[in-house]
């Protein structure tokens, strides 16, 4: 495998974590089990990230889509996660790690809500890296959300709408204060974006792997980083243009 260039790491990976289901449909096993194992290639993504240096790490944990679940797998999904905050707090302390959630929480069970509620507290003097959990999180339900919020100020006389611009988007989103995904990494061989940060990907460099969500660890992370490593970003301009600008690879 090719040698990472520490310089030339994404400053903020996104992920969305696909497969779990036909993983453990795969091994004759119960849809949970898979996201179980799941639980552990988010360990293992999160400690590589740290270890590397990534500043941001955003998981797509559930979509608002996923509510429609069969009542069972929401609740054993809600339990993993309530679970996970908590055995993963003392972790997050000794590394560094500040949590953020997007999405629509007031949705979540209470006990979730508080969990993460803690979490985010417990964590926010953290500086090592940052991750963001996209919990109840739909992409358009964001950008919607967004929207309300700008129409306020305008209503109210803060904000005249011609001086709205994508800036001002981006301040309203639950992103705000974070940079845009340097890389999108979806795993289970999908091409598609299913409402995660469809405002914020508008740039991302995107890898998508066969490898199913639980089986992807350590090693394919750096693939998808040494993928990352290979691609010029351009932002639209002419290679020409970006050689003279000398805009970040
Ligand atoms: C998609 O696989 C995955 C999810 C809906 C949930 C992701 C959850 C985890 C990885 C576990 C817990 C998370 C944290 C942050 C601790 P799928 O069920 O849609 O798979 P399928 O497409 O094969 O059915």
């Amino acid at each position: 495998m090719v040698e990472l260039d520490p310089v030339r790491l994404p400053r903020h990976v996104a992920v969305i974590m696909d497969g779990n289901g036909r993983w453990a449909q795969q091994r004759g096993l119960p849809r949970l089990h898979g996201h179980r194992i799941g639980k552990d290639s988010v360990r293992a993504v999160v400690e590589t990230s740290r270890k590397l240096g990534i500043r941001y790490l955003s998981l797509y944990a559930f979509s608002t889509e996923n509510w429609n679940r069969p009542p069972r797998e929401v609740d054993g999904l809600m339990g993993l996660l309530r679970r996970y905050l908590a055995t993963e707090l003392g972790k997050m302390m000794k590394h560094q790690i500040r949590l953020l959630a997007v999405g629509s929480l007031r949705r979540l069970p209470p006990a979730v809500r508080e969990a993460l509620r803690a979490t985010i507290e417990a964590t926010r003097g953290n500086s090592g890296m940052t991750v963001i959990l996209a919990v109840s999180y739909g992409g358009r339900e964001e950008i919607a959300r967004a929207a309300r919020a700008i129409a306020r100020r305008v209503q109210r006389g803060e904000l005249d709408p011609e001086r709205i611009t994508a800036g001002t988007f981006a301040k309203h989103l639950g992103t705000r204060d974070i940079p845009d995904p340097d890389l999108l990494i979806r795993t289970s061989g999908e091409m598609r974006l299913s409402n995660f940060f469809l405002w914020q990907l508008a740039y991302t460099e995107m890898y998508v792997t066969e490898t199913l969500w639980p089986d992807f660890r350590e090693r394919d992370f750096l693939q998808a980083l040494t993928f990352f490593q290979q691609r010029q970003r351009r932002f639209g301009l002419t290679p020409e243009q970006l050689e003279r600008e000398k805009l970040p690879a």
